[in-house]
């Protein structure tokens, strides 16, 4: 059969292949390494994928890339940003490092609260701008699919101007973007003492107002809509009205739970079914049991924890071990993670969560991509899947996790086409 591209000769082909379920507990070790192996592709998706011997004796290419002592594998899917803001929050980085604590900062209208500012503020252009920047280098760092949440609007106006961003910079950019509504973020300002009133303009107005727009994006195939619920975000009753009303509305769900504090929205989420809980840095024991045997998927977000500065990190070891099924995310944002590299989250979860290479790498591909609900089509390299491939300069994909803070990717290949070499 004639394609469009062969890739041959890889020193490993790190397929990831899940046969189409996210990866649990003990197989969240397998990688699924094809040694001397080749991808054929056609129409941007892949038709082939197996040893070089075999994928030349069935397919033939004008094209070939020779992957000799190179590692080729799925491109990297990150599963929770923020990364629709304007501005950044440097006045606080010295703050923070001189001990001020990041919920104090919320409540003194700093933290999510000074980006809102700056959101509210700026022009759509703007935001796509700056926005547009993080990507590029989120692209550099490898990944190839986002999600994307608004939630430095938290008025009306301004969380639509954030979803159209998104849809622009979905169309501009390589990187295919997921869009998650999260007006449920923080409190703003001007609710302040009247935050059931909040609540209900997300309920009454945010929410089916957002469903509409996203409902007129064609290119959008999976949307979620989000909550923070944490002490001074949202209170349990709270986050259970928002997630309620999102999901009659047709939102798959995602939900911040247990970053500082445990109000159980871990277990809230879980029983409604959401497609991921995130953060976990609280989670009981129990609450573990029971994400293990829901379909839900547990983000990590490690990055947030090393910018803290912290030791205290989500359980992911335990969690896997009980029989999870856990992703890795950088949260890029400007708060508590300024961080566009996979990669980089990965080597941190190797370290402080004690997740293996193959487990980090498997949560930062496979998993996340169910994470976003686009499972069925990257993630992995698997026939029928898009051919979002990266090429790799090591002969060893642990070297990724290995080596933090150098960036091993020579050739970024997103739906069959050679994006940036
Ligand atoms: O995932 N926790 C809430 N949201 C983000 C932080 C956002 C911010 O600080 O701007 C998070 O950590
Ligand atoms: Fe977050």
């Amino acid at each position: 059969m004639k394609v469009d591209l062969i890739i041959e000769n890889a020193a490993q082909l790190v397929t990831c292949a899940s046969g189409g379920a996210p990866k649990r507990g003990d197989r969240m070790r397998d990688v699924g390494i094809v040694k001397n192996g080749a991808l054929a592709i056609v129409g941007g998706k892949i038709v082939g994928v197996g040893e070089s011997v075999e994928i030349n004796a069935n397919f033939q290419s004008e094209t070939v890339i020779d992957a000799s002592d190179k590692v080729v594998c799925p491109a990297f899917v990150d599963p929770h940003t923020h990364v629709v803001f304007a501005g950044n929050r440097l006045n606080e980085f010295e703050l923070k490092i001189k001990g001020a604590d990041y919920l104090e900062i919320l409540e003194n209208g700093g933290g999510i609260i000074s980006t809102v500012r700056q959101t509210r503020q700026a022009s759509l252009e703007t935001l796509i701008e700056q926005t547009r920047r993080r990507l590029d280098e989120m692209l550099a760092c490898g990944t190839l699919t986002a999600e994307i949440k608004t939630g430095y609007g938290l008025d009306t106006a301004t969380e639509l101007k954030m979803l159209e961003a998104i849809f622009e910079l979905d169309k501009i950019h390589a990187i295919d973007l997921v869009p998650t509504f999260l007006p449920a973020h923080a409190f703003p300002t001007e609710y302040k003492g009247r935050e059931e009133e909040y609540v209900d303009l997300i309920c009454d107005e945010m929410l089916p107002l957002a469903r509409t727009v996203i409902s007129q994006q064609l290119s959008v195939s999976s949307y979620f809509a989000d909550v923070f619920c944490e002490k001074n975000a949202f209170s349990l009753e709270q986050s259970k009205r928002v997630l309620e009303t999102a999901k009659r509305l047709g939102f798959g769900l995602k939900a911040h739970v247990d970053e500082f504090t445990n109000l159980g929205g871990a277990r809230l989420a879980i029983e409604l079914g959401a497609t991921s809980i995130d953060h976990l840095d609280a989670t009981s024991d129990e609450e573990i049991e029971l994400l293990a045997k829901s379909n839900t998927i547990g983000i990590v977000t490690p990055t947030v924890n090393f910018n803290f500065g912290s030791a205290h990190f989500a359980d992911a070891r335990k969690m896997i071990d009980r029989g999870c099924a856990i992703a890795v995310s950088t949260d890029y944002n400007p708060g508590s993670a300024p961080c566009p590299s996979q990669p980089l989250a990965m080597a941190i979860a190797c370290r402080y969560q004690k997740l293996l290479p193959s487990e980090a790498f498997n949560a930062a591909t496979i998993n996340a991509a169910f994470a976003v609900g686009l499972g069925k089509f990257v993630g992995s390299l698997e026939v029928g899947k898009y051919a979002d491939v990266l090429i790799l300069e090591t002969d060893d994909y642990q070297q990724i996790a290995y080596e933090f803070g150098a960036n091993f990717i020579e050739t970024i290949i997103k739906k069959g086409k050679i994006t940036a070499r």
